[in-house]
């Protein structure tokens, strides 16, 4: 079920029409969006909508919103983290130049808007309430995440409440707008929120994780980008509270040194901490404890427990996700 709706998806991102002038505006826009990408927001809108008995060709106006939405933010998202690879191919930025990925990241922003104005009128005034505050929550999460490169004094709570920002509110959105359109109550509208703000969260945490240990290959993007940065992940916090005095110094020593010719060092160096430290087992651990808890918002939604447990088994296969 999962697997028909992406392949829906897939058809109707490549329906959307980007052959128009200025070219320099709209390739890069065809382009980011040909480069696949898992396609997890529009596939739980569209999944939301039928669960509460909707149907699903009313939602996909709005979950293509979510997909050109969330394309928008990876383009400003690799200019502001500095990365040269997303999806296995050179980023927007790097391949045209930092201009072209802010401006057609900004026409991105607007294509989504016009294109939740084709979703059910009725239920219009919801989803864009819904649509903007989620996108200036991305915004603030997007900002305490630049902010925290520069902080070594973040703890966990603040971390995930940034990733709950940048990450979680979009795939709860997401979900939330299917099942507005599917016609669900106001409360299992929210449980079903909640379920994806645990989701997501899982999720960014298990993004953090392939950022340092998964396979370049797979994974699509630079393996230690985030190390570079001195972004401060769940790994990077945790081993900041686990260390010793001598790896602290040298976590401090490698955040410190920001020339891009060093990089590969750094991130050697970092990685053998991490390793030394556990933080891996940790972020393994703290993944599975959020996802139990998006299982346990379930708990609280009106649907029968195999509708449920779809939704149980899409959490399950994204935690262990490689991409
Ligand atoms: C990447 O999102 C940005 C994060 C919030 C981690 P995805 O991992 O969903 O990226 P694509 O769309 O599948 O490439
Ligand atoms: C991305 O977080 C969040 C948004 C794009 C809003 P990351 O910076 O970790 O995402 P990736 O790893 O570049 O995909
Ligand atoms: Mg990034
Ligand atoms: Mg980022
Ligand atoms: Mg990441």
């Amino acid at each position: 079920m999962i697997k028909q709706l992406q392949q829906q998806v897939e058809e109707q991102v490549a329906a959307l029409n980007w052959s128009m002038e200025p070219q320099g505006l709209y390739q890069p826009i065809e382009y980011v969006l040909s480069l696949g990408g898992k396609r997890i927001r529009p596939v739980l809108t569209l999944l939301a909508c039928e669960l509460f008995g909707g149907d699903k060709s009313q939602a996909m106006p709005a979950a293509l919103a979510v997909e050109v939405f969330h394309n928008f933010t990876l383009l400003h998202d690799d200019v502001m983290d500095r990365a040269d690879t997303r999806r296995g191919m050179p980023t927007v930025h790097k391949k045209w130049n930092d201009n072209t990925a802010i401006l057609s990241g900004d026409a991105m922003l607007i294509k989504a808007y016009q294109l939740l104005q084709q979703a059910p009128l009725d239920k219009q005034p919801a989803l864009f309430g819904l649509f903007s505050q989620t996108a200036v929550e991305v915004c603030e999460g997007q900002q305490y995440d630049v902010d925290f490169e520069n902080d070594l004094t973040v703890c966990i709570p603040q971390y995930l409440e940034m990733i709950r920002l940048k990450t979680a509110v979009l795939l709860a959105a997401a979900l939330k707008m299917g099942a507005i359109i599917g016609g669900a109550s106001e409360q299992d509208a929210q449980a079903l929120y909640n379920y994806g703000i645990n989701l997501g969260l899982a999720f960014q945490l298990r993004d953090d994780y392939l950022d340092s240990f998964g396979d370049a290959a797979v994974f699509g993007k630079k393996i230690g980008g985030d190390i570079c940065c001195n972004k401060k992940t769940f790994l990077m916090l945790t081993a900041l509270q686990k260390a010793n005095k001598e790896q602290r110094d040298q976590l401090e020593k490698w955040m410190d040194c920001n020339n891009e010719s060093c990089f590969e060092q750094k991130v050697a160096s970092v990685l053998a901490i991490y390793k030394d430290l556990q933080v891996d087992v940790r972020c393994e651990e703290a993944i599975q404890q959020y996802f139990e808890k998006s299982v346990g918002s379930l708990e609280n939604i009106q649907l029968p427990d195999n509708k449920k447990d779809i939704l149980v088994n899409f959490a399950n296969k994204l935690m262990g996700r490689n991409k």
